[in-house]
């Protein structure tokens, strides 16, 4: 039987996103076979395209850092999780489709009765902004923190979150998203018209205890420049290499995995030159997954326990289905979205 995906087949624009339609594939031995319901739409998925995110794939590639389905067949030796199972995976690319075969050990099951979109803006946003929070920067009830982007997917999470956790929050945003910001508890500051580490000290005297920045760059200096003493900024996004809507390299076709994250590198190790006691730490999904499964599941477990009992409540800004993909990243590419763009994979099941 047939199913669609979507295909990267060279780096560039969205227009490089091709509907293709092929054979389901067969789970292999120790596999699940997934029916997608959700997949996320982030910005590292338009930033692997570019081919300028360290987790860039080789061409040709499906894109889809997360998805939410459901188990429809298991390969040989698969045991521990049964067909009809709602589960939750983050395989950094591939969950545009309509069927994924993963490994069993990829999969979280998910409580029934949840929202498959609500659910998929758990794990590669609210993943993130959680482990960023909690395991970087270590915040405690009543601190300050500054959240960059926080309109966006991972800013609605890290606002979202930041209220459970009883923190005093300023975000950094463009005009539209100011009210968004404003209903989740954050001080909005406007990104295009405001200097925000004046604005910071304006409003707060001597600065905030933590900084969520997905800009990179130099940007990550000014943060800092936000910080009280003992502060600390976590740098998780290379935004700042994303420029307009064009391709960020300005030169299309080529793979340029770690350009980025070598500027950041050093804009992370210069930090540390710099007079204060304040510190720069990445933070990386994929890095800590990889060192800490263990870690990774807890924490979507602890967070789909949340959503479960209603305390957090992810945005959505648009459901497209799948053969949308192309709009989906043209939306997020051009800026002004508010939450998490969600493509809908709704494969027909198997008689
Ligand atoms: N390290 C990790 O593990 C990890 C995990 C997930 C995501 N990320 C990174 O996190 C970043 C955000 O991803 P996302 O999917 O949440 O993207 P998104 O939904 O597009 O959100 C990005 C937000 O940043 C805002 N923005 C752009 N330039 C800004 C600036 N100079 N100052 C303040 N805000 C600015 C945008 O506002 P407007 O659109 O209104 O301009 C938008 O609301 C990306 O860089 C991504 O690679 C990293």
């Amino acid at each position: 039987m047939k199913h669609t995906r979507i295909v990267v087949s060279r780096y560039g624009g969205p227009d490089e996103l091709r509907v293709v339609e092929e054979e389901r594939p067969a789970p292999k031995a120790g596999e699940a076979r997934v029916r997608v319901l959700a997949a996320g739409v982030a910005l590292p998925d338009v930033m692997a395209r570019e081919g300028i995110h360290p987790e860039t794939p080789r061409t040709p590639f499906t894109p889809g850092w997360d998805l939410v389905g459901v188990v429809d067949g298991l390969g040989a030796g698969t045991f521990g999780i049964e067909p009809g199972q709602i589960v939750a995976a983050m395989p950094i690319h591939g969950a545009y489709a309509e069927f994924v075969c993963l490994s069993q050990r990829e999969l979280v099951p998910v409580p029934s009765g949840l929202d498959a979109a609500e659910a998929v803006s758990l794990v590669l946003n609210y993943i993130t902004a959680y482990q960023m929070m909690h395991h970087s920067a270590e915040v405690k009830r009543g601190q300050r923190v500054l959240i960059h982007g926080a309109a966006g997917g991972v800013g609605t999470a890290l606002l979202q979150l930041g209220r459970l956790a009883g923190l005093e929050m300023y975000g950094t945003c463009s005009s539209s998203g100011a009210a968004a910001v404003r209903e989740m508890g954050g001080v909005p500051i406007d990104y295009k018209h405001q200097d925000f580490v004046k604005e910071i000290h304006r409003l707060t005297g001597d600065g905030v205890d933590a900084v969520f920045d997905p800009i990179g760059g130099s940007h990550l200096w000014h943060s800092r420049k936000a910080l009280r003493r003992g502060g600390k900024v976590v740098g998780y996004g290379l935004i700042s290499s994303i420029r307009g809507r064009g391709l960020a390299s300005g030169r299309p076709g080529r793979r340029q995995r770690f350009r980025g994250s070598a500027i950041f590198g050093l804009y992370i190790a210069g930090g540390r030159l710099l007079p204060g006691r304040k510190r720069i730490v990445p933070y990386s999904i994929q890095t800590l997954k990889r060192l800490r499964p263990e870690l990774f599941r807890q924490d979507l477990i602890a967070l789909l326990d949340l959503l479960q009992q209603g305390k957090i409540k992810p945005v959505i800004a648009h459901r497209l289905p799948l053969a949308e993909a192309r709009r989906a990243q043209e939306l997020l590419g051009q800026g002004g979205v508010i939450g998490k763009i969600v493509l809908s994979c709704s494969g027909t099941p198997d008689e």
